[in-house]
């Protein structure tokens, strides 16, 4: 495992003195140092508002005390980590990484750093952290080292603990490829404007499905033609009441009319269901291109109305406290944004972006992830259908529980 380890070293540091917020999330449009740092970071708070509510609705809670970012790159998620934990720990492999996280790090005295170049974490102790995440790393790595990771986490979490991680499982059998191909249209094409017959009356109770009616125009000069681009439908997603921090990313879908003509319109019905919780809550309609993008990311402008969750009378509790609380925490004022500016970031790197090689994927199936775990004191809780791993992939988000110490 020691050439391939280093293996792994040598290419990502490569990639962070060259193109390091791409290496992370490698968006075509980003390549070459076009990525807004600003946005970079709202990507990492929006990834940790829509967990910590998805984790709260299932009742997962860990203690709030010590966290750790396992690859974390440049910290996009570590400092999102800070609204929910008292310490959090970012580790990395690439010096570089770690250098440029250390620069843009907002919580000096409560997120810290660490470069670990080895095949094992034992710069950590045992039973040191309730909370472990890794995304985008381990789908990199060799399976026999993943697996060694993976032991190595589990020895640092406590036990109760609880440990989040993506990992592809098996590749996609190809007709269903065929079927997932989608292909993006002009980047203009992507002008609607949205309107809303009524807005539902306040308040509806949790779990509640309501339908609405939902006006579409096509405002682009293009015509959106799906058997071409694949799918685009109407969405919707549940905010909190900030209007920022996105907590349910994907609810309703319905489907457009395969063809709808550059400045055509269609009304198209919309089925939702409340969020779970009781709470404020802002639902936030647009359309989306299946793989592709949702239409507010290239410009449009999303239709939005408040929704209280409840009854008139409720005093709102966990829940409601939940949403206010990630809002200010993860997107409100105590959380500065990075004052540094792309050019000051990229200063003492490499001069030019090289073209380097495509990111390894490697994927270890399912089965003997959950058999893997059930065998070193863990249990997975679920499995949930992640796409970071691209079209080709079937991959998962693992949430696991580390088994408390039977009492002797
Ligand atoms: C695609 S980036 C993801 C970064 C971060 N997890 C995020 O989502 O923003 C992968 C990161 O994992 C790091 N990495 C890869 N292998 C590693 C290892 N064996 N130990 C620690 N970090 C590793 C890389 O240096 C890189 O910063």
């Amino acid at each position: 495992m020691k050439d391939n380890i280093q293996n792994v070293h040598v290419f990502w540091e490569q990639y962070a003195q060259s193109d390091p917020l791409w290496a992370i999330l490698s968006d075509p449009a980003m390549k070459n140092r076009q990525w807004d740092l600003q946005h970079f970071f709202r990507t990492g708070r929006h990834e940790m508002s829509l967990l910590f509510f998805h984790l709260n609705h299932l009742h997962i809670q860990t203690e709030k005390e010590k966290a750790l970012d396992f690859g974390c790159g440049i910290g996009r998620v570590t400092q999102a980590l800070a609204a929910h934990f008292k310490s959090i720990v970012g580790v990395d492999i690439s010096e570089t990484m770690i250098r440029l996280a250390d620069k843009l790090n907002r919580f000096p005295g409560k997120v810290s750093y660490v470069h670990n170049q080895v095949d094992d974490l034992k710069v950590f102790p045992d039973n040191e952290f309730d909370f472990l995440y890794s995304n985008i790393v381990l789908q990199h790595l060799q399976p026999e080292l993943t697996l060694h990771y993976l032991q190595e986490l589990l020895r640092i979490l406590r036990p109760g603990g609880i440990l989040v991680f993506q990992l592809p499982s098996h590749l996609r059998p190809q007709n269903a490829m065929a079927k997932a191909a989608f292909a993006p249209m002009a980047n203009d094409a992507y002008q609607a404007s949205l309107r809303i017959s009524k807005i539902p009356g306040d308040p509806v109770g949790p779990g509640t499905e309501l339908t609405l009616d939902i006006h579409v125009h096509n405002q682009s000069r293009h015509d959106w033609i799906q058997p071409a681009y694949g799918p685009i439908r109407i969405g919707n997603h549940w905010l909190a009441n900030d209007g920022v921090t996105m907590l349910i990313q994907d609810d309703g879908r319905s489907p457009l009319p395969e063809k709808l003509d550059a400045n055509e319109k269609y009304t198209g019905q919309l089925l939702i269901k409340t969020p779970p919780q009781k709470g404020d809550y802002i639902c936030e309609i647009d359309l989306v291109h299946e793989g592709i993008a949702w239409f507010k990311d290239k410009g449009t402008k999303t239709l939005r109305f408040p929704v209280r969750v409840g009854s008139k009378d409720d005093h709102f509790s966990r829940a409601d406290i939940f949403a206010a609380e990630a809002s200010r925490a993860v997107e409100g004022t105590p959380v500065p944004e990075t004052r540094i500016s792309a050019q000051d970031l990229y200063a003492d790197l490499a001069k030019e972006v090289r073209e380097l090689g495509p990111f390894p994927m490697h994927g270890i199936h399912s089965d003997r992830i959950v058999e893997f775990f059930k065998a070193a004191g863990a249990e997975v809780l679920r499995m949930e259908e992640d796409e970071h791993s691209g079209q080709e992939w079937i991959g998962y988000r693992y949430i696991v529980k580390k088994n408390q110490i039977p009492r002797p």
